[in-house]
């Protein structure tokens, strides 16, 4: 079993979604795909640097809620089970799930520009930014992965060899518009995978899913249990 979440599954926590309910997040004025992107990183890292201080204090005071929860149990329920965010808040870790495929990185990590060297935020001096690499002295910046860059290493490989075996796949929260994250669902289905999406909206993927339930993560994936999943599947 495959599991992809996105923004929407920390909505009910209160982390701000970047699109849906018609809204795009905006700092500053830039909209989020400016200020998150490499162009910004090598144009003005300080305010890249700002830009996820500013999210990290808004997530860091907010907990986990039902659909992380859910989830974090159907890791024991389910065999084979794998969870794939593009979350970079740490909740699904915060909830109690593990081996979390984090393919956007994680705002509590900060990676040397130079050495890549990989710092948890807070082991080093907090108030410098950008912050300096205690290693070689090179500037840090934040370990999540920004628009025009990469996914880290393994990580989208490692998931797509999970999309291809699954039998059963969730995608909850997603607007289903950045790849290669997307690309999971769809190869979860042309290898055989029963698709369910979880959203309030349709997105772009609805349309390939074996079953669409338009409602709130936080109330639907407490609904489901071992046996009830089963059942939806014959
Ligand atoms: N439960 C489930 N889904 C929800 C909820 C909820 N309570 N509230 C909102 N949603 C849905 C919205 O309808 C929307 O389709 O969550 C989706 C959030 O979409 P985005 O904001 O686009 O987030 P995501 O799909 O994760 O974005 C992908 O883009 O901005 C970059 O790197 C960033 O990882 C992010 C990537």
């Amino acid at each position: 079993m495959l599991v992809l979440t996105g923004a929407g599954v920390s909505a009910e926590s209160g982390v701000p979604t970047f699109r849906g309910g018609g809204g795009t997040s905006v700092w500053k004025g830039m909209p989020f795909y400016v200020i998150s992107s490499a162009e910004m990183l090598e144009r003005d890292l300080k305010e890249v640097w700002a830009w996820f201080d500013y999210r990290r204090e808004i997530i860091e005071k907010l907990v986990p809620n039902a659909a992380h929860i859910a989830l974090a149990g159907w890791h024991d329920r389910f065999d084979d089970f794998t969870l794939v965010t593009q979350n970079i808040d740490g909740l699904h870790a915060r909830a109690g799930s593990r081996n979390v495929i984090e393919l956007h990185g994680n705002i509590r990590r900060a990676r040397c520009m130079h050495c890549s060297t990989r710092y948890e935020l807070g082991e080093q001096d907090e108030k410098e930014r950008p912050p300096a690499c205690l290693e070689c002295g090179g500037a840090l910046r934040p370990d999540v992965v920004l628009f025009g860059e990469m996914l880290p290493a393994g990580a989208f490989e490692t998931a797509a060899a999970k999309a291809q075996s699954c039998e059963l796949c969730f995608v909850v929260g997603t607007s289903a518009l950045v790849y290669p994250a997307a690309a999971l669902p769809e190869i979860a289905r042309s290898s055989g995978a029963y698709v369910v999406e979880v959203n309030p909206e349709r997105t772009p993927l609805s349309d390939l899913c074996d079953e669409v339930i338009q409602g709130r993560a936080g109330e639907v994936l407490p609904m489901f249990d071992k046996d009830s999943i089963n059942e939806s599947k014959i």
